[in-house]
């Protein structure tokens, strides 16, 4: 089932001659994992706002086609509903967290659809619980580590159960390590709780063994749109804003040496690769 489908969407921000998204068409089927990369002014944020409501419902310019999430037409959707189908992080967190402590934060948008009291409580502990952060009800937010804030944010997301997350650079303010942390525990509540995920992001190394789907966006375009490793198989990332992954490089290089089956993004298969290679030449 298509959770996000984008038919001809193209948008020009108020006061800007060119437009920054030109002619989209992209669809997200339910549980998919896509990550988006592209240069810098590419349009990827654009693309975002226009999938959870932001465009048109804060940002002014000129919209054309259908963006539609769940089954909702976001341009004609209220932002609150939208909320609970479609959630965003974004690159910085201290941006999303404004309350005195962890469980307020997470509480938040719950309050102000105005749930049951109990309902909030269950909600909120379920979030906390799946972001492994019980410990951190009572601390302030601005106290928490870059990590720890991003997991607040993920789960205040969490709490209004929808069915989409995106997350718009959200490692970009967080040690090697964290960002690790944070790209597998997306990817293990996706496979938990079922939820689409699409991810901008600069890191393809540690993104795109985990994506079921790369989308390259350049001058407000889709370039590509399919499986990480033939993008690397066909295209130099380099030129068109993708960083390109060490294990890509290293296998184009071994193809031209050995029986090499392509580009191979995930370490421990190309382990295993070099392994049965070594194999059989002893
Ligand atoms: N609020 C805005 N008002 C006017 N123009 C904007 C606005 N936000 C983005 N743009 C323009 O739209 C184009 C696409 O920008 P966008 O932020 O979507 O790119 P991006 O791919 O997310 O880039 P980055 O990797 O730097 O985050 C750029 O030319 C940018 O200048
Ligand atoms: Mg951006």
């Amino acid at each position: 089932m298509k959770v996000i489908e984008v038919r001809g969407l193209s948008f020009t921000y108020s006061g800007q001659d060119k437009p920054s998204l030109r002619d989209i068409n992209f669809e997200v089927g339910e549980g998919e994992f896509v990550l988006i990369s592209g240069p810098s002014g590419g349009g990827k944020s654009t693309l975002c706002r226009c999938i959870n409501g932001l465009i048109p419902h804060f940002y002014e310019g000129e919209l054309r086609g259908e963006v539609y999430v769940d089954g909702l037409p976001t341009s004609k959707t209220p932002t609150h509903i939208l909320s609970q189908h479609v959630g965003m992080v974004f690159q910085n967190p201290q941006n999303q967290l404004f309350s005195l402590n962890v469980e307020s934060d997470v509480a938040f948008a719950l309050e102000n659809l105005g749930l049951p009291r109990e309902e909030i409580r269950d909600r909120v502990d379920e979030a906390l619980a799946l972001m492994g952060i019980e410990d951190l009800a009572d601390r302030s937010p601005v106290e928490l580590s870059g990590g720890q804030q991003q997991k607040v944010a993920l789960a205040s997301i969490l709490a209004l159960r929808p069915k989409v997350i995106m997350l718009d650079e959200p490692t970009s303010f967080l040690d090697p390590m964290s960002a690790m942390n944070l790209v597998e525990l997306v990817d293990r509540l996706r496979r938990k709780l079922g939820l689409t995920i699409l991810m901008v992001e600069h890191r393809i190394d540690l993104i795109a063994p985990r994506a079921d789907r790369l989308a390259v966006i350049y001058e407000g375009q889709i370039l590509y749109d399919g499986p990480p490793r033939d993008f690397f198989e066909k295209y130099d990332g380099h030129l068109y804003g993708v960083s390109v992954p060490k294990l890509a490089r290293l296998s184009k290089e071994m193809a031209r040496h050995l029986e090499w089956p392509g580009v191979i993004l995930d370490i421990d298969e190309f382990e295993r690769v070099v392994r049965l290679i070594a194999g059989h030449r002893l």
